[in-house]
């Protein structure tokens, strides 16, 4: 309608009178998706947030995707357009409780999955994405490592990696985990030509019926390389406009309708706007801990 096209419109007027970049996780409502100037998985997103040459990043995404991008950027500006926007599976992990485990493990590298608070990075030996994972738990010379905060994405990474002990930490997505065996078998009947994609954040006993395993820009990638024309989708629903976008001859089904981020859904196109226009709302990291911490996401970067 009339009303989102002005928006759009002004929305593009504010990123140009101030040199600003939006980036959206592939998870966003599919208007801010469109209105990005790059929509990614979290890997490629940290990737523009470091090399950008905007002064202001606008992160559609949550808290620690903004924060991942202060750290890398700190010259610039970060705006979160939805405040509240969270993740409970970062909120898992908090310095204290990791700093008495690696006393219980003095001799495990530290692999932090960046869905976590900036100051668990901070005290991380490396970060790693869903995308990720596995290259940069190899890439470690360390036979131990305590994996924070995804317990599921541990074990997967667990289940690849030969020769190192993995010890996942407790944590999980709440959205991801909450799918049960139950809906993947229905799923199945209903569409048996379809291919299983799912994300790594699910839990290990839905594994055994995936074609695919990988984080949301992996899935997207598979599905338009596939000569399958079906496909059952295991991560978030804000992936479908992507993949129907991209693919609009294949059909695309939700592995289940609980696949909805909560956190994801809360920036709308108003809020992009509004932070344009009120260039709000700042995410600021403390110099201390954004030091640490970007020691560990840059060496992430740098795993090649
Ligand atoms: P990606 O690595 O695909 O961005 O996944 C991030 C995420 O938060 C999954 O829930």
């Amino acid at each position: 309608d009339i009303d989102t096209i002005d928006m759009i419109e002004e929305i593009k007027r504010l990123k140009r009178e101030k040199n600003a970049i939006i980036l959206a996780h592939n998870y966003q409502v599919p208007e801010v998706q469109d209105v990005a100037d790059l929509v990614g998985d979290s890997f490629a997103l940290s990737q523009a947030a470091a090399r950008t040459d905007s002064d202001v990043i606008v992160f559609c995404g949550v808290h620690f995707m903004a924060e991942s991008a202060k750290i890398l950027s700190p010259d610039k500006t970060v705006l979160l357009p939805a405040r509240d926007a969270g993740c409970p599976l970062a909120d898992f992990v908090w310095p204290e409780a990791l700093e008495a485990k690696k006393k219980e493990y003095p001799n495990a590298a530290v692999v932090c999955y960046v869905n976590s608070p900036a100051s668990v990075k901070a005290i991380s030996d490396i970060c790693c994405t869903s995308s990720n994972a596995v290259k940069i738990v190899e890439s470690l010379d360390s036979d131990e490592v305590l994996f924070v905060p995804d317990k599921n994405l541990g074990t997967y990474v667990a289940n690849k990696v030969k020769g190192k002990r993995i010890i996942p930490w407790e944590g999980y997505c709440i959205t991801h985990h909450r799918i049960s065996l139950d809906d993947v078998i229905k799923a199945r009947e209903m569409h048996p030509d379809a291919k299983i994609l799912v994300h790594p954040e699910v839990s290990p006993e839905i594994w055994q019926y995936a074609d695919f395993i990988g984080s949301t820009a992996q899935i997207i990638d598979y599905a338009s390389k596939s000569d399958s024309k079906e496909f059952i989708i295991g991560t978030e629903m804000g992936i479908l406009h992507k993949l129907k976008k991209d693919n609009p001859e294949k059909t695309f089904y939700l592995l289940s309708k609980g696949l909805v981020c909560p956190n994801m859904k809360k920036t709308r196109l108003e809020d992009v706007l509004d932070s344009l226009r009120e260039m709000r709302y700042e995410i600021t990291v403390p110099e201390d801990i954004r030091v640490r911490a970007l020691n560990a996401l840059e060496k992430m970067l740098n795993v090649r």
